[in-house]
């Protein structure tokens, strides 16, 4: 659709194209009102572009969930209770969960999951839970997953570490559980 930016007749527009004087009412500058007046010039301005606010912003469909995204944020680790593993648990996914479980949760959970990790001493044993506990077992893979994206009391949170290595370190916790000699 074309915009017409003047709203000087034809006529003054094109007095004010030839002397380029006398349009002080109009909006725009002289010239440009003119030229937008005189549809047979081209001009750079009016091109068939969309202009801002010419459509409705598209917004995408309804339920669509953004690259990446995954399992939508929960406040509680139980809310996502429900949500299913999407990564087999492979040789590929287990080296990996070992080595982000390494670096983000064996300094207070341990290199088993049972406890002794560094943080130990300075921190008191007893409050951090071990994960080869029946307990623990008995969680889902979606409730765990939840413990790294959220956290719960003073574990801390891991939301922003990606989705998908979440879920790898999940399949490595499941193998220490597996693992691990049978506990409470
Ligand atoms: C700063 C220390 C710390 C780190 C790092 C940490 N945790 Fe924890 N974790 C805790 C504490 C403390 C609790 C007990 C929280 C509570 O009492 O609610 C806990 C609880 C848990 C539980 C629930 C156990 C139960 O019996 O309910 C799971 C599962 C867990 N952590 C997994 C992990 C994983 C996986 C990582 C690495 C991504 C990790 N934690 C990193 C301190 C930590």
């Amino acid at each position: 659709m074309r915009t017409r930016k003047a709203s000087c007749g034809p006529l003054v527009a094109l007095a004010g194209l030839v002397t380029f004087a006398g349009l002080g009412g109009c909006r725009g500058t002289e010239i440009e009102d003119a030229l937008d007046e005189v549809t047979w010039f081209s001009n750079m301005r009016d091109q068939i572009a969309v202009e801002p606010f010419e459509e409705p912003a598209r917004m995408p469909p309804e339920g669509t969930i953004a690259v990446g995204a995954g399992a939508p944020l929960g406040a509680l680790p139980d809310d996502y209770d429900d949500v299913a593993n999407p990564t087999p648990a492979s040789e590929a996914s287990l080296a990996i969960g070992k080595e982000s479980y390494e670096v983000y949760c064996m300094v207070c959970h341990g290199p088993e999951g049972r406890g002794g990790g560094s943080i130990e001493g300075p921190f008191p044993r007893g409050l951090i839970n071990r994960l080869t506990t029946q307990r623990a077992r008995d969680y889902t893979d979606g409730y765990l997953f939840g413990m790294i994206s959220v956290g719960r009391g003073l574990m801390p949170d891991y939301r922003r570490m990606p989705q998908d290595e979440r879920w790898h370190i999940v399949n490595y916790v499941r193998q220490l559980q597996r693992t691990a000699p049978s506990e409470d």
